[in-house]
């Protein structure tokens, strides 16, 4: 008994040893072979010293003909399914990992040259691969803030006054209830009560000819908000990049990453219930040339208030919310954005620019 579990013991090793000697000969490569797509050093821990700086570059790996590197152009050959694996995003705290001083936080030529050396030292190491280009997107300091300019308080005091008028108007009907439908209109547009009760009893939320809406209203919605999670999953810097590439095999994500085909039928249900009400409307009032435009303009002063407020926030006090190694890419991007092309969204036609431009390109 004992000396077969000895046989059985050493047969083991025997063939651990040769197969790992195999895999040294042939190099199989795997996923974790690759270096990784994109990696953040920590944010709060690199800036608690005064004189840190941070920085966010994208660099892109030398071709030669390591077997590495021909593994990695392989595997990125399938650009739909998979993320370019020789073009790697790094969030480094230069000050600590490359011994860059504050200087530096200018984001100039020679950060990027530090940056490089350092960067193609440390990625030589590990994987015997060399940097080709670095460029830095821009550095953080501890001093580094976005100061409060005079739209963050225009904007911030219009807000506030809209709110305060919110609330007093709330707090009027609440103490007051009993001369309910009388008082100014525009003054009860205000009230959260009242726009409570016509949110709840309001439309035909209750049925009436086009209940089926409701139903594709709900699916649509629920997709939609499922593919906008998936692409900010995809957008920013994830920490397994393979689950998002194999997610296109799978067939249920599959159908979450397609959904925006599903947005077509809201333009159906717009389209088709725009016509019938411009049918109802014309058999009971005079329906001319004039009343085109008046629809268009009716659509836009409904739209145009919440559009706004949003915006506004977009483009004043979100930025100043928070702070993060990617904030500046997403947050304070945005907040450029819709600082230079709000127009486009008050005309409401933003899908006429180009894409990367747009201010909120989730209300295209
Ligand atoms: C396994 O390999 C090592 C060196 O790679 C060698 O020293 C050792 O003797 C081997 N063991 C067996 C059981 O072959
Ligand atoms: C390239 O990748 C495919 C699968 O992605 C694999 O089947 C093929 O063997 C690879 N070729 C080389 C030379 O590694
Ligand atoms: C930063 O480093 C550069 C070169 O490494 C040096 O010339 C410069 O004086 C340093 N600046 C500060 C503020 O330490
Ligand atoms: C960074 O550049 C701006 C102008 O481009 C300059 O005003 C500022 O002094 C520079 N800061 C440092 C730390 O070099
Ligand atoms: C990257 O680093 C290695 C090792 O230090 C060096 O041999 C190589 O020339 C460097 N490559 C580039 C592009 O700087």
């Amino acid at each position: 008994m004992m000396l077969w579990y000895l046989v059985l013991c050493v047969s083991t090793v025997v063939a651990r040893n040769t197969s790992e000697g195999v895999q040294d000969d042939t190099q199989i490569f795997d996923y974790y072979s690759m270096p990784a797509l994109s990696e953040l050093d920590d944010f709060d821990l690199c800036l608690r010293k005064p004189d840190a700086v941070y920085c966010i570059v994208d660099m892109v790996l030398l071709e030669d003909d390591t077997p590495l590197y021909q593994f990695i152009k392989n595997f990125s050959s399938s650009p739909y399914k998979k993320y370019m694996h020789s073009k790697l995003h790094r969030g480094v705290c230069a000050s600590q990992n490359c011994g860059l001083n504050i200087s530096y936080a200018n984001a100039s030529e020679s950060t990027a040259v530090a940056l490089k050396e350092c960067l193609n030292t440390s990625i030589h190491q590990g994987y015997g691969l060399q940097v080709e280009t670095l460029s830095v997107r821009y550095c953080k300091t501890k001093a580094d803030s976005l100061p409060i300019d005079a739209l963050d308080l225009t904007i911030g005091a219009i807000l506030l006054a809209l709110l305060l008028v919110n609330l007093g108007c709330s707090a009027y009907h609440f103490f007051w209830p009993g001369e309910k439908d009388e008082g100014n209109k525009y003054m009860l547009a205000f009230c959260v009560q009242k726009n409570w009760k016509a949110l709840k009893h309001g439309g035909s939320a209750e049925g009436g000819l086009f209940k089926c809406f409701q139903a594709l209203r709900f699916y649509t919605m629920v997709m939609i908000l499922g593919l906008h999670s998936m692409i900010f999953i995809g957008y920013g810097y994830t920490a397994n990049p393979e689950f998002i590439e194999e997610s296109y095999d799978d067939f249920f994500k599959a159908l979450l990453f397609n959904a925006r085909v599903i947005v077509q039928i809201f333009f159906v249900m717009g389209g088709f219930l725009m016509a019938y009400k411009m049918l109802v409307y014309a058999e009971t009032h005079p329906f001319t040339l004039k009343t085109v435009p008046m629809a268009l303009v009716n659509r836009w002063l409904r739209l145009m208030p919440a559009v706004l407020v949003v915006m506004g926030l977009a483009m004043t006090w979100v930025p100043h919310l928070g702070s993060g190694p990617m904030w500046d890419a997403v947050v304070k991007r945005e907040r450029d954005m819709c600082r230079s092309n709000w127009w486009q969204l008050v005309i409401l036609m933003p899908n006429l620019f180009p894409f990367e431009h747009l201010c909120l390109p989730q209300a295209w």
